[in-house]
């Protein structure tokens, strides 16, 4: 008992374990001693350090494989020329060639369709309004609402996904539709902005229609490391449509590497790599900028630049889980998708809000014809 008490006492210098000196030989130690205790040490050290190499090193293998950069597996992909030469010099602003296209995929994003046309309408584009969708996927009531504020609906085929889908992550599996983009060729377009349909337009871009560029995006911005990439996102696209640019990307993308889980954004990025005008991120402004570079984003702002909003990671059109909601329950969905994420987005999901407010009391169609009298299913949820 005493001698333990003797060993803990913090007046003791050199700490032995119980067992090994019963009478404070060892004590006060040899010279030979210290030096094997330091031996010890780094020995210890150098064991640690390795395994911590170890560590970082599988870990940076496992990122690194889940985002392959394009230019790291170089593929020749597309061998178009960078700019199209025009045949008339004032086309820039040619309403009927020209358009600014989103997608309707499901029932549950028509609200956010039928506010992003609205929000087109406000800056006074000239280009035509097209909405591709799935005739056997989106109701007439959906469709009805989407199209409301000034989108033309246009039926496209689904577009499988390449291997059967495995490897994508499920919200993506019908996003290779995009590609029937550059296919509007046949509807007489020339140019177009795809906007996806969580985002909503505040400044007029039909500037981007005089680009003499085939194909031009912002880069992608991510919560974690990553942040700004030199990849782009392909929530906000220009491109020139060619049929003959379609034709080589079905051929391809069947064969061509990409990392699958982020489906068509991977695959244009792997397609366009090394030919893709980088667009200043004003045109697909990801809300998750604010919290990543919020220097950045104020400045965006202040500047009033803003062309594209794009509610990445809050969407206040859609239920939890991604859910789709049903039209009458829209503004109590924005006031709690306004205190989701800590607030951190209020402002911006309140943009949302107004503006989807607007368009229900602008277009009094969607409450006398897509809505009135109708009881079709809404994704599950009945129109109210
Ligand atoms: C759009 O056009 C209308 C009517 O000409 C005009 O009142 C409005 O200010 C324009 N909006 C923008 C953002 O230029």
């Amino acid at each position: 008992m005493n001698s333990l008490w003797i060993r803990l006492s913090p007046l003791r210098r050199h700490y032995l374990p119980l067992g090994v000196d019963d009478d404070g030989y060892h004590d006060i130690p040899s010279p030979l001693r210290k030096r094997r205790r330091l031996v010890v040490a780094l020995a210890a050290l150098v064991a640690v350090s390795l395994l911590f190499n170890v560590l970082s090193l599988v870990k940076l293998s496992r990122s690194s494989s889940l985002q392959a950069r394009p230019l790291d597996d170089f593929q020749n992909l597309d061998t178009s020329p960078l700019i199209r030469v025009q045949s008339s010099s004032s086309n820039g602003y040619n309403a009927n060639i020209n358009a600014i296209v989103t997608t309707l995929f499901s029932d549950s994003y028509a609200p956010a369709v039928a506010t992003l046309g609205h929000s087109l309408r406000k800056v006074n584009t000239t280009a035509r309004l097209i909405a591709l969708y799935f005739p056997e996927k989106v109701s007439p009531s959906a469709l009805c609402l989407a199209a409301a504020s000034g989108f033309q609906p246009v039926a496209v085929s689904r577009i499988a996904p390449p291997h059967n889908g495995k490897g994508i992550h499920d919200h993506f599996l019908d996003q290779f539709t995009k590609l029937s983009l550059w296919s509007l060729e046949n509807e007489g377009i020339n140019a177009l902005v795809y906007v996806d349909a969580d985002t909503l337009v505040l400044r007029n871009f039909d500037e981007l229609f005089e680009l003499p560029y085939v194909f031009a995006a912002a880069p992608d911005v991510w919560e974690d490391r990553r942040g700004m990439t030199l990849e782009f996102n392909a929530g906000v696209l220009f491109l020139r449509t060619s049929m003959k640019t379609y034709q080589r990307m079905l051929d391809v993308l069947p064969t061509t590497r990409f990392p699958l889980f982020y489906a068509e954004q991977a695959f244009l990025n792997q397609y366009f790599s090394g030919r893709t005008l980088t667009l200043p991120p004003v045109y697909n402004a990801n809300i998750v900028t604010k919290k990543k570079y919020p220097e950045l984003w104020r400045s965006m702002w202040e500047g009033k630049e803003v062309r594209t909003i794009h509610y990445t990671v809050v969407k206040p059109f859609l239920g939890p889980k991604m859910s789709g909601i049903g039209v009458g329950e829209v503004d109590g969905r924005v006031k709690e998708v306004k205190e989701s994420e800590s607030g951190r987005y209020s402002e911006e999901v309140e943009m949302w809000g107004k503006m989807w407010v607007e368009t229900r009391e602008m277009y009094p169609k969607i409450r006398e014809e897509c809505i009135r009298g109708t009881t079709v299913k809404y994704s599950g949820v009945l129109l109210t």
